[in-house]
């Protein structure tokens, strides 16, 4: 199966792809608000070293296991521990990236919504309860889901070179340009310094154990792990490539692109005197009154940069929905033999589907969202920590990690992150486990 197999043309290309799976609606959508409802500088401080201590190794165990096996999860599964029971690892990270697919193209949809109603008439300060209106409309949500799952499938019909290579080289460095420049505007907003203050100093009283478990789950959430999208990725790494250096550039373009939404984020509501505990409706809700007021000096500024945060969003959330899609298709493609254009139609019609029933009801949205971010997100980490520490041959381990014993500086290192995956990483994560199931 590995002969004839599509790969991402440099170590680069496997990063920006993996770069571009991490950064989506979990650093511009759920970052700010959580960083808002955290308490601040508190929360992002908890946030760096999980994502540090805690993403970095479990990115790393999944990529492991993906470049090793040379194939998408249930392949790998079947290639590494054949006839065994790990096989339902592989069926389950393939099944959870398309459930989480169904309401993040919801939130993807919304974003086209909103690009489009900047683009066409911009926001007015009278406008209050236009979220709530867009998202209680039957067909808005509908046709926007539609426009944003089959922009997924077209990506991914493409191909892994031509297709989600391509489309995260262009993709990439645009975010950063935009984030920057809406950054840039919201900083030299008067009043936002309040917000730059509150991003930087620490709130402790905010502190609980529930924000702690907050930021853990974020830390997952954001780096994609544990639904098997950066697994499959890992398979289209050249056996050359150093996943040690992708998997840090990964986390650090992730973690800069978080920060970099913060800042962009959180200034311009302390701008418009607002608090920013708003929560899963801050940029939805609370920047449209943002941009509409800023606008009543500014018009021409505003309406731009309300345009620009919304292509942001929009673009953000297709390099991580392309990945997520990417996992089925894989799935069917290697193990079902279906060309990749039939798989994409299969995903698509499966995703639409249930994409369609998270528009429309609240309710599958919220179950949709609740399983995959509280459950199997951190679930399938734990398996996937558990079976390169513990069912994997050390030696396997180790020459991924190590380049065959090539790469001398993660050789060093080596003996930490394994015991690190053996016995820390699986406490930690079945602690988040838990204390989501409570
Ligand atoms: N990491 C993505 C984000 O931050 C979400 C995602 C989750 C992507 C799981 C792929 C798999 O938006």
């Amino acid at each position: 199966m590995a002969s004839g197999r599509e790969q991402f043309g440099s170590n680069m290309a496997a990063v920006m792809a993996m770069a571009g799976s991490a950064i989506g609606l979990g650093n511009i959508w759920r970052f700010p608000y959580m960083v808002g409802q955290g308490g601040g500088a508190a929360f992002v401080l908890v946030y760096l070293l999980c994502v540090v201590f805690l993403s970095v190794p479990i990115l790393l165990c999944e990529t492991i296991i993906g470049r090793r096996a040379q194939a998408g999860t249930i392949g790998a599964m079947e290639k590494l521990a054949p006839g065994t029971g790990w096989k339902w690892l592989g069926i389950l990270t393939v099944i959870s990236p398309l459930i989480i697919l169904s309401f993040y193209s919801v939130v993807g949809g919304w974003s086209i919504g909103f690009f489009f109603q900047s683009l066409s008439r911009g926001f007015c300060v009278g406008d209050t309860g236009n979220f709530a209106a867009f998202t209680s409309s039957l067909w808005m949500p509908l046709v926007c889901n539609t426009l944003f799952i089959f922009a997924t499938a077209g990506v991914v019909a493409a191909g892994v070179k031509s297709g989600i290579e391509r489309f995260n080289r262009i993709s990439l460095p645009l975010l950063f340009i935009f984030i920057v420049t809406i950054m840039v505007y919201s900083l030299s907003l008067e009043g936002s310094s309040e917000g730059v203050r509150y991003l930087l100093k620490p709130d402790f009283s905010r502190m609980s154990p529930r924000v702690l478990a907050d930021a853990m789950g974020q830390a997952f959430f954001s780096l994609s792990l544990g639904v098997g999208t950066i697994l499959t990725y890992s398979s289209y790494m050249k056996k050359e490539d150093n996943i040690v250096r992708s998997g840090m550039g990964t986390a650090m373009f992730d973690l800069a692109f978080a920060v970099l939404a913060g800042f962009a984020v959180i200034p311009a509501v302390f701008a418009a005197g607002i608090e920013p505990g708003a929560g899963p409706g801050l940029i939805f809700e609370t920047l449209p009154f943002v941009f509409a007021s800023m606008g009543e000096q500014l018009p021409f500024i505003s309406r731009l940069i309300s345009i620009i945060f919304f292509l942001t969003v929009v673009i953000a959330a297709l390099t991580s929905s392309i990945s997520m899609f990417e996992v089925g298709v894989a799935y069917l493609v290697e193990e079902r033999h279906l060309s990749r254009r039939r798989a994409v139609l299969y995903i698509l019609l499966g995703t639409w589907a249930l994409g369609s029933l998270c528009a429309v009801s609240p309710a599958v949205f919220d179950f949709c969202d609740i399983l995959t971010s509280n459950y199997l997100m951190t679930f399938g980490g734990l398996l996937f920590v558990l079976f390169v520490g513990w069912k994997m041959k050390r030696s396997d381990v180790w020459g991924e990690f190590t380049g065959e014993g090539g790469q001398r500086g993660n050789a060093r290192i080596f003996g930490f992150f394994y015991f690190f995956v053996r016995y820390a990483a699986p406490v930690v994560i079945l602690l988040i486990f838990l204390s989501n199931l409570l």
